[in-house]
């Protein structure tokens, strides 16, 4: 009995504790993404209007980039401008603290004081000032940018302490599959730091397109970068025609990359740019045609089965193949301060290295026994190379097939094993796991998205952990978001699939593990929606759309259970084809049955007697193949 009332007690500070929580979001008007790691609310309100000033002390000069980036963004946000000055009147101070006292607040933390008269921000570093920047930013009131001839905005005081559980953020965009521009790239970069992302990889190659100039290999960029016009239909695209002109595409240029690099250094953002090798280069084949073990000739893939299937790989027997790489990464590591370079490493079918007389030479001169040890041998001869260059070499989890090249880090994609695996062998680790951090999947009921494959729900990025139970935290640098982009045609697709996953990974990597609550979380997200419709960012409302789950019974019939990721959202529904609403059927939480000679379930959902989410819709024998 004392041990039930012991246990209702403990439930009862949870319930306290987790109403706390809630309020914290709710009540305080406080809605930050990602939450930091502490967040006291304070009496009373900071007035921003034209007579604040930014002020710095004359030794913190070497955030002068960094407070002209948040002038700019303050006057775009909220039309008020304020002036640098010395000292003297309401002013939002920044300090970088030179004292040694470097606390807990590491290279990327800050402190960031809101009293009614001043708003004080210091940081270590210039980065820990731009992540409080981001975050006075998220202070200002939802609609600041919307108000009509605002003369003043109020933000709340608070007491902030923050910093990043992870040095790794990233997201990654694949400007192969489909090319983004460099105003595109800059924008995507503009988007992922109001979230304090801190690296961008860039995929630069694959099948489908060459990007990068390299001024040594010109075809790369004559021939790689282009291919035949195909619109949708990824993968069963028709095959380039004879004669047909490839003029889809495109590539950026030396000087283009630089623009890129320095918009991003501007905004504390790593480019970590992927070179994929040895497979996935069909593009790099495409261009100079000796370095594949079939030296076949073939044309950049728009999207159509290969006419020689996985014929998309280097010949790891060909001299040529290194000295061609050798010139890659002379080039790329002069391009991109990035620590690290990405060399792939995925997917690679090996069966053409199986038997091509120069791979099976090689594998005899260097006593390698199968073709997983020439892969690699293959990594880690690119390592050396990239070595050679400065630069640490970071691949897919297949790097470990083989062998893992000495010093590789491991970017963990098919799941957590990779990674778990690397990190037992001291390695260094990036998780992105698909299942978790795809944003190439879809993010709810697939009848109501646009085609794809898979299946990532918000709630599963915003509930998955990098840090596996058997894992030191230590080997573990971060995570990333990734988006593919067979089926993103274009940019404004790519900020739907994008965003709201985007916050929930900001999150993840950088918030202490013990404030994940995921209610919470959805009550800061809905309020990133209006700062998000006023920047002109396109982001998906799927967490409003039913979820349709297949249920066999015994009788073996089917029934559907409908469910929603958030809370408090009614669903309407029918079987007869036509558009429910709230004078339908409510769903009541038990499964549903198809009546008989219905093939087709409709929902749609509500809050507080308001449409809220898309209506899915799904056919019976499509529940029917979800249980098979
Ligand atoms: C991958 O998704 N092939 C890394
Ligand atoms: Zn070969």
């Amino acid at each position: 009995m004392a041990k039930t009332k012991r246990l209702l007690f403990l439930f009862f500070l949870l319930l306290v504790f987790s109403q706390k929580n809630l309020r914290a979001a709710n009540e305080t008007g406080i809605h930050i993404i990602p939450e930091p790691v502490s967040v006291t609310a304070k009496p009373g309100q900071f007035i921003l209007d034209q007579k604040v000033s930014l002020q710095m002390t004359a030794e913190d000069r070497s955030l002068s980039e960094t407070a002209q980036w948040f002038r700019t963004q303050l006057a775009q946000v909220t039309g008020i401008s304020i002036p640098e000055r010395k000292s003297g009147g309401r002013a939002i101070q920044l300090h970088l603290i030179t004292d040694g006292s470097k606390s807990s607040l590491g290279t990327e933390g800050y402190h960031l004081t809101v009293s009614p008269s001043v708003i004080s921000l210091s940081a270590n570093s210039a980065a820990g000032i731009f992540y409080g920047m981001q975050t006075i930013l998220q202070l200002l009131p939802e609609d600041a940018s919307a108000r009509e001839g605002k003369k003043s905005l109020d933000l709340p005081c608070a007491d902030i302490t923050d910093y990043p559980r992870f040095g790794w953020r990233g997201l990654m965009l694949d400007v192969s599959r489909h090319f983004f521009t460099k105003q595109e790239v800059e924008r995507y970069l503009d988007e992922m730091v109001m979230y304090k992302f801190n690296t961008l990889h860039l995929h630069l190659s694959d099948d489908q397109g060459w990007r990068i100039e390299i001024k040594s290999l010109p075809q790369l960029t004559r021939v790689g970068a282009w291919r035949v016009k195909r619109i949708g239909g990824w993968g069963e695209s028709l095959p380039a025609l004879a004669q047909e002109p490839a003029t889809d595409g495109g590539f950026y240029t030396q000087d283009d990359m630089r623009e890129i690099v320095h918009y991003a250094q501007v905004r504390h953002v790593t480019i970590l740019p992927e070179i994929d090798i040895p497979a996935h280069s069909l593009a790099l084949i495409a261009s100079y045609p000796n370095l594949s073990c079939t030296q076949l000739p073939y044309s950049v893939n728009a999207g159509f089965k290969t006419p020689v299937r996985d014929d998309n790989a280097l010949c790891i027997g060909n001299d040529s193949v290194y000295l061609v790489l050798d010139k890659i990464f002379t080039e790329l590591a002069a391009i991109f301060p990035s620590e690290y370079i990405h060399i792939g490493g995925d997917e690679a079918y090996k069966g053409f290295w199986a038997d091509c007389p120069k791979c099976k030479k090689r594998m005899q001169d260097e006593h390698l026994k199968d073709v997983e040890e020439l892969q690699s041998y293959f990594i880690k001869r690119v390592e050396k190379i990239l070595q050679s260059k400065g630069k640490k070499l970071i691949g897919w989890d297949e790097i470990l097939e083989g062998g893992l090249a000495p010093d590789a880090t491991v970017m963990s994609w098919r799941g957590m094993k990779g990674g778990i695996q690397a990190a037992k062998m001291n390695h260094h680790v990036v998780m992105s796991p698909w299942d978790f951090t795809y944003l190439d999947l879809y993010q709810g009921e697939p009848s109501a998205e646009p085609p794809t494959y898979g299946m990532c729900r918000l709630s599963a990025s915003y509930n998955y952990d990098p840090v596996p139970d058997s894992v030191d935290e230590k080997f573990i640098l971060g995570g990333q978001g990734n988006l593919w982009t067979e089926r993103v045609p274009n940019f404004r697709h790519a900020e739907y699939m994008t965003w709201p996953r985007g916050l929930a990974l900001a999150e993840v990597y950088w918030s202490p593990k013990a404030s994940r609550n995921w209610d919470d979380f959805v009550v800061r997200m809905e309020s990133q929606f209006p700062r998000l419709d006023a920047a002109g960012i396109k982001y998906a409302r799927s967490v409003y759309n039913a979820i349709c789950t297949p249920v066999q019974t015994k009788d073996d019939e089917l029934e559907v259970k409908l469910s929603t990721e958030i809370k408090g959202l009614d669903m309407y529904y029918s079987f007869d084809g036509t558009f429910p609403d709230a004078w339908y059927p409510k769903y009541k939480g038990e499964p549903i049955k198809f009546p008989p000679g219905s093939t087709n379930l409709n929902v749609i959902t509500y809050r507080d007697g308001k449409p809220i989410g898309m209506q899915v819709s799904v056919k019976k024998e499509e529940l029917q193949s979800r249980l098979n």
